[in-house]
């Protein structure tokens, strides 16, 4: 029986978690990396010897020498922003070619994408979702509809041409009757895309095949979610969410690796909560506290620059988040922007209509009624930065740590303090599971 050497580690609720750093520390102990959802909407931010490297699109692992980096057919490609990446990284020095493979399954994002997204978006009577403008919505719709243009069919020049003629018959035609947008020009667009797909096409393959040989051959496969768990399209804070499966199932529909080969999830949690983009956030602060995490967490939307919402953690939302995903392992990223506050309250349930309970409402009306119930935690008042050793936490620190450990049921792996590489710790029982699940670390 091939071994289970994998994990899938995603953000527990809107994304932002901090795990694009998390991606990195772990990838030294895993041979690929592969993305399952999303597109160029998602942003990870790795710093690396004070260098700060943002990826949208392309899996973290390609920073690592020797670490394969997999963009699985869960994902919607924009070829210019692939490209563009692809540059980026070059100019950085580093490898690219033979170490980065694109699904040929895959679909592609076209212009019409974002030109419907932004038309939609504005639109009188349309509920505003606050979406990365991406074009990553209309690009799953056409999916769904089976109507999209799939990265092999990208490398079909003549294929390309007629998809892009009908294509842009179809859009110009929605966009202006219901928009009044300017129509897009379907011959520049071809030109445009088919020098891309020649640029692109070194780097596509079927890489459902690639990953189970891998997994075959004892290789070690971590499958890097966007987004986060509550932003996924079943069970996310619908209608505001995107449009892709960001929980840890959508791994084995968005790479093709079958469920009885995921080894372990990983859920990346702030040690308090954000989002960015409209949608419920029972936690939210508001005023001069949810200021000071937003300044001192630097919290400003990796893809968009968006401000981000902040609030206090809310553990019947990080145990929602915990059962859908079956998530083992926590791993608590920018405990040190908690280091000034005298008291941290916790949110622990929820009371909606003046019952308290622990149940996520399936609809906005729900989210509306609730009050968080918190406990209210002594602050450390000291700094955390740079840490690595558990026990050299102040114990206010550990007391913090252990309290959601044991409300969210989930054990806690790891935990980040600070935004460097090194400024991260990982507890002996996780590393124990890595030795398992990864490869020894280097
Ligand atoms: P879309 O994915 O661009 O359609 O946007 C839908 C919602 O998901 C919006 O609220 C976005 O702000 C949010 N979103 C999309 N990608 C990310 C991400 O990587 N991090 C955080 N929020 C995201």
């Amino acid at each position: 029986m091939t071994q289970r050497k994998s994990a899938v580690i995603l953000g527990a609720q809107w994304g932002d978690e901090g795990k694009g750093k998390i991606v990195d520390v772990l990838s030294e102990r895993f041979n690929v990396v592969a993305r399952y959802a999303g597109g160029h909407n998602a942003g990870h931010t790795v710093i690396i010897s004070g260098k700060k490297y943002v990826l949208h699109l392309i899996p973290c692992g390609v920073l690592r020498p020797g670490c394969l980096g997999v963009i699985g057919n869960g994902v919607v490609l924009d070829p210019l922003a692939f490209l563009n990446e692809v540059k980026m990284l070059k100019e950085t020095g580093l490898p690219v070619d033979g170490q980065l493979f694109v699904s040929d399954r895959a679909q592609v994002i076209l212009p019409y994408h974002r030109m419907i997204e932004l038309a939609a978006e504005n639109a009188p009577g349309r509920t505003k979702i606050g979406t990365t403008s991406r074009g990553i919505g209309p690009a799953y719709e056409d999916k769904m509809h089976r109507n999209g243009l799939r990265v092999i069919d990208l490398l079909n020049h003549s294929l390309l041409r007629t998809h892009i003629q009908n294509a842009c018959h179809e859009k110009n035609t929605i966009a202006h009757a219901l928009f009044g947008t300017e129509p897009l020009d379907p011959k520049q667009m071809y030109e445009e895309y088919a020098r891309y797909s020649d640029q692109v096409a070194p780097y596509v393959t079927d890489t459902a095949e690639l990953l189970n040989r891998s997994m075959k051959e004892g290789k070690s496969i971590m499958f890097e979610g966007a987004q986060g768990a509550l932003l996924d399209i079943d069970h996310g804070t619908y209608p505001f969410v995107t449009s892709s499966s960001s929980t840890a199932g959508g791994a084995v529909i968005g790479t093709g690796i079958g469920p009885t080969m995921i080894g372990t999830v990983i859920g990346v949690t702030k040690a308090y909560v954000t989002r960015v983009g409209e949608g419920p956030f029972p936690t939210e602060l508001h005023g001069e506290v949810g200021e000071e995490l937003r300044r001192r967490g630097q919290e400003y939307g990796a893809s968009t620059g968006r401000p981000r919402r902040c609030g206090w953690m809310d553990l019947p939302l990080l145990r929602y988040s915990n059962m859908i995903n079956g998530t083992e392992w926590l791993v608590v990223t920018k405990m040190d922007v908690l280091d000034t506050l005298e008291e941290i309250p916790v949110c622990t349930s929820y009371k909606i209509n003046g019952k308290v309970t622990d149940m996520i409402p399936a609809d906005m009306r729900g989210f509306e009624s609730i009050e968080p119930v918190y406990t209210t935690l002594k602050g450390w008042n000291s700094s955390t930065e740079g840490i690595t050793d558990f026990e050299k936490l102040p114990k206010l620190a550990q007391d913090y740590l252990n309290f959601i450990e044991k409300e969210s049921g989930a054990k806690i792996g790891m935990v980040s303090t600070g935004p460097d590489r090194d400024q991260t710790m990982t507890l002996p029982s996780f590393a124990t599971t890595l030795d398992t699940l990864g490869k020894a670390a280097s």
